[in-house]
C-alpha cells in the first residue's frame, strides 16, 4: 500500500501543468525548420500592401485574428449545445457551416500575424495552427456525415473538434497573453513620462537628418531632428518593442515615415499613427519645443 502511495507521489511530480506544456513548445527548437519555410513563403505569398494591412488590422488599429476566433469558437461552441440539448439539426448544421466560414478569414489574418512574430512565438503559433486545422478538418467531416444523415456521427466528430479547438484556445491565450503577441508593446509609455515639459537634450548635439535614441528616464525615444524640427516618438515599436531609431525613414504619400527594422511596421512621422503593419497600435508620439538656451523639450501629445 505504501509503495503504491510512493509511485502516486512520484508520479504526480512528473504531471506537467499546462503552462509548462505551452512553454515547453516554446523552447523546442524542433518545429523551427518547417517555421522558417512556412514563415517565408507567407511573407512572400502576401507581401507588404493593402491585404496584409487588412488582415493586421490596421485600418480598425486593432488586430483583426481575436474577434474572428471568437465568431468561429462561438458557433462551434453553439453547435455543441444544440447538439446536446437534440435542438433541431438544421439550427445545429447552419452554426457548424457559419464557423466552418469564419474560420477562413480567421486563419489568413492569424497566419499573417503568426509570419511577423518572434521565433519563441511562432513555434507556440504553430502547433496553435496544427491544432485548429485539425479541428477544422474534424468538423468539415461532422458537416459531411449530417448531410448524409448520419447526426449521431456527425454530433460526434463535433465534440472532438470542439476538444481540439480547446486546446487551440489554451495555446492561442499562451501566445496573446503569456508571450504579448498581438499586444500593444508601448503602451506603458503614457504611465512613465509625467504630464508637462521634459528637458531632454541640446539640439546641437541631434544630428541633421538621421535618427538617434534619446533616454527619457526610464524610456527610450526615437528622436529625429531635419533642420529646425524635431520629430520624437517613443523607440520601442508598438509591435514587438523594436528600436525604431534603427528603423529606415521613407515617404508614404509624400508623409515622411519610420519603417521598424524588426518586421516592418511603417509609423508616420507628423502623429505616429500607423502607414502599415504588422503593427496595429500607434507610436507614442511627443511634442517638441527649443528653449532659448538650445535645450529640446518634450511632453506627450494629448491625443
Ligand atoms: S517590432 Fe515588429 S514591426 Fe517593429
Amino acid at each position: 500500500m505504501k509503495e503504491t502511495v510512493k509511485t502516486k507521489r512520484r508520479n504526480l511530480r512528473h504531471l506537467v501543468p499546462p503552462v509548462d506544456i505551452a512553454g515547453r513548445i516554446e523552447r523546442s527548437p524542433r518545429m523551427d525548420r518547417p517555421i522558417r519555410v512556412v514563415a517565408k513563403a507567407v511573407r512572400r505569398r502576401i507581401g507588404p500592401g493593402r491585404l496584409r494591412d487588412l488582415l493586421h488590422g490596421v485600418p480598425t488599429g486593432k488586430p483583426l485574428h481575436p474577434p474572428l476566433t471568437d465568431l468561429t469558437l462561438g458557433c462551434w461552441l453553439a453547435t455543441a449545445v444544440l447538439d446536446l440539448t437534440g435542438a433541431d439539426p438544421r439550427a445545429a448544421r447552419a452554426l457548424l457551416v457559419t464557423g466552418i466560414g469564419g474560420a477562413v478569414p480567421t486563419a489568413a489574418a492569424g497566419i499573417v500575424d503568426w509570419s511577423s512574430l518572434h521565433r519563441e512565438q511562432q513555434r507556440v503559433g504553430f502547433v496553435h495552427a496544427i491544432t485548429n486545422l485539425v479541428a477544422l478538418g474534424l468538423y468539415a467531416g461532422s458537416l459531411t456525415l449530417r448531410l448524409a444523415g448520419d447526426d449521431r456521427r456527425g454530433r460526434l466528430l463535433s465534440f472532438a473538434g470542439l476538444g481540439i479547438a480547446g486546446l487551440g484556445g489554451y495555446l492561442g491565450g499562451h501566445l496573446a497573453y503569456r508571450q504579448a503577441a498581438g499586444a500593444n508593446h508601448a503602451e506603458s509609455v503614457t504611465h512613465l513620462v509625467p504630464l508637462g515639459w521634459h528637458d531632454l537634450c541640446e539640439v546641437k548635439d541631434l544630428p541633421d537628418g538621421r535618427p538617434v535614441a534619446r533616454r527619457l528616464g526610464y524610456i527610450d525615444l526615437f528622436v529625429l531632428r531635419v533642420g529646425e524640427g524635431v520629430t520624437v516618438l517613443a523607440d520601442n515599436c508598438s509591435h514587438l518593442a523594436g528600436p525604431l531609431h534603427q528603423g529606415r525613414l521613407v515617404s508614404e504619400s509624400g508623409v515622411t515615415c519610420v519603417v521598424c527594422p524588426w518586421h516592418g511596421s511603417t509609423f508616420r512621422l507628423t502623429d505616429g499613427t500607423v502607414a502599415h503593419g504588422p503593427a496595429t497600435a500607434p507610436q507614442p508620439y511627443f511634442e517638441t519645443r527649443i528653449r532659448r538656451d538650445g535645450v529640446l523639450q518634450v511632453r506627450p501629445a494629448q491625443v
